[in-house]
């Protein structure tokens, strides 16, 4: 039982800082770009059936985990998993949703601090009349520490500390002094400048300004359903890890925040407004930028080839130049509406990766509020450090696959077969519903039960062994090689082994000498 006697200030608050949590790069970069990946609209359809199948109910699962826990006085993962379970593993298995925050948090920040960069540098001009690979250098130059142009030393370092000030400072100043407060400046905004970006998205005319494209090339690309991929095991892959993501379950971060809940709190419809609020920014702002706007402008071929390495590049190199087409002054303040968009997706999600660490030590160690926050910082300064020094050599994706992929689904399928299982759905289904404005449909009872920890299963099992390619046709028919992609190669990758053996021997050197 802890002192700790925090809680939310309203109810919009709670509902604006969820929503904070779960919108984030993963809607702006990711979503559009897994779009495109996988067919455009062939992949809204599995999308949108893991929302309501996966999504929704883990929602349901996770804020009403988190707010039994807290009547205890848990807000952390081992111990709130603990609360439903007496027998100790759960408390173990609990430490995921504490790690995979850090963790996550590690890489995440980091882009966070070049979208404050990148907002500094609209402001100041630094994208005004330069070419268009001038300012994908730009980017190339930032990332691997390249002196700075605007005079600053170490430029991404500077930024990545100030970001993370940023971050310790509000979370020092607890939830509704100020996580709430942050969610109620910077969600509002964060549609505003959305909805002005995906006006300019809808508007782009070929011909006007170079644009070689109709806005409806784009969204078409996008919209139009293609129903042949709809028996593509890694499209239905790439949507479930997708809604993961995007809605930061399996996580522990919305546990957290919900334990700060009171216990006559509502979750059922809260739950959904958070996740709906989500899928309206992810689906409707989120595909109406960066799709349009760059196949407007250099036309679908392109674009494709482009995202093939991520959404990254589209967002930091390509955008800044593209906004300067109409004009210098909408040039800038597009720039500055992007990117400060992106900065307020950023910092509302990675406020939510703050707390279950700092709510562990406060709890636990009865820390100050002030050190944990600060502890925070310093941790996921060091664990950062890699990703801002070794970027080129593939550390943030590797961070990326085990923290903010593998492990979601890990800590959801435990979470899941807790809650359903071994807690057991009649008193499940008692504390979803309990204080609650609208009642959960019985069909629920059924989904949490049997479908939902199915269809993790599924995910995981075919993330581990995922045939070559993706073609499980070839595979079900017994020519059987693993992908690159799966868990288990990644695991017993052989180029990872000569890179640890080479690390190895360098030390070992380094050592004798
Ligand atoms: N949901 C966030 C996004 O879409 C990412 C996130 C994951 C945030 C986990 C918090 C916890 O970018
Ligand atoms: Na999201």
């Amino acid at each position: 039982m802890s002192a700790n006697k925090e809680s939310w200030g309203s109810r919009v608050g709670l509902i604006l800082a969820m929503a904070g949590n779960a919108v984030g790069f993963g809607n702006f970069l990711r979503f559009p770009v897994q779009a495109v990946q996988n067919g455009g609209g062939a992949f809204i359809i599995p999308y949108l059936v893991c929302f309501l199948l996966m999504g929704i109910p883990l929602l349901w699962i996770e804020w009403s985990v988190g707010r039994f826990g807290g009547k205890f006085g848990y807000h952390s993962a081992p111990f709130i998993l603990n609360s439903l379970d007496k027998r100790p593993f759960w408390k173990y298995l609990g430490v995921f949703g504490i790690w995979s925050n850090v963790a996550v948090a590690a890489y995440y920040c980091y882009l966070e601090s070049w979208t404050l960069s990148y907002v500094y540098h609209s402001v100041v001009g630094s994208f005004s009349n330069l070419s268009q690979t001038q300012i994908a250098d730009f980017f190339s130059d930032y990332v691997n520490l390249n002196v700075s142009t605007s005079g600053i030393p170490f430029e991404p370092i500077v930024f990545f500390v100030l970001c993370l000030a940023l971050n310790t400072w509000v979370l020092s100043r607890g939830l509704s002094g100020g996580v709430e407060k942050v969610a109620k400046i910077g969600m509002p905004l964060l549609i505003l400048f959305g909805m002005f970006l995906a006006f300019k998205g809808f508007t782009i005319t070929a011909g006007e300004n170079g644009a070689i494209n109709d806005s409806a090339v784009g969204l078409n690309f996008l919209w139009t359903p293609n129903f042949e991929s709809l028996w593509s095991p890694k499209v239905w892959l790439a949507a479930a890890g997708q809604i993961f993501f995007t809605l930061s379950v399996g996580m522990g971060s919305i546990q957290c925040y919900a334990s700060y809940m009171r216990s006559k709190d509502d979750i059922a419809l809260s739950a959904m407004s958070a996740g709906w609020m989500n899928e309206f920014v992810e689906v409707v702002l989120g595909s109406s930028i960066i799709i349009p706007i760059a196949v407007g402008y250099l036309g679908i071929d392109n674009v494709i080839e482009m995202t093939k390495s991520g959404g990254l590049g589209l967002g930091f190199r390509t955008l800044p130049y593209l906004f300067y087409q109409w004009g210098d002054v909408l040039g800038a303040v597009s720039g500055v509406m992007w990117f400060g968009l992106l900065f307020f997706a950023g910092i509302t999600s990675s406020l939510a990766m703050g707390t279950p660490w700092m709510s562990f030590l406060m709890d636990e160690f009865k820390w100050k509020r002030e050190s944990a926050a600060l502890s925070f910082g310093v941790i996921v300064f060091v664990l950062g450090m890699p990703t801002v020094l070794f970027f080129n050599y593939g550390v943030f994706d590797e961070y990326d696959y085990w923290s903010g992929t593998v492990s979601l689904v890990v800590f959801a399928m435990v979470e899941a077969i807790l809650f359903a299982w071994v807690f057991g759905m009649d008193k499940g289904m008692h504390e979803i519903n309990s204080g609650s404005d609208i009642k959960v449909p019985n069909i629920y009872r059924f989904i949490i039960k049997y479908i939902t920890p199915t269809f993790i299963l599924l995910v995981f099992l075919s993330s581990l062994v995922t045939p070559k390619d993706g073609n499980w046709d070839a595979a079900l028919r017994g020519n059987w090689v693993l992908d690159d992609s799966s868990i288990i190669r990644k695991i017993t990758n052989a180029g990872l082994k000569e890179q640890i053996a080479a690390a190895t021997d360098a030390a070992t050197k380094a050592n004798l000498e």
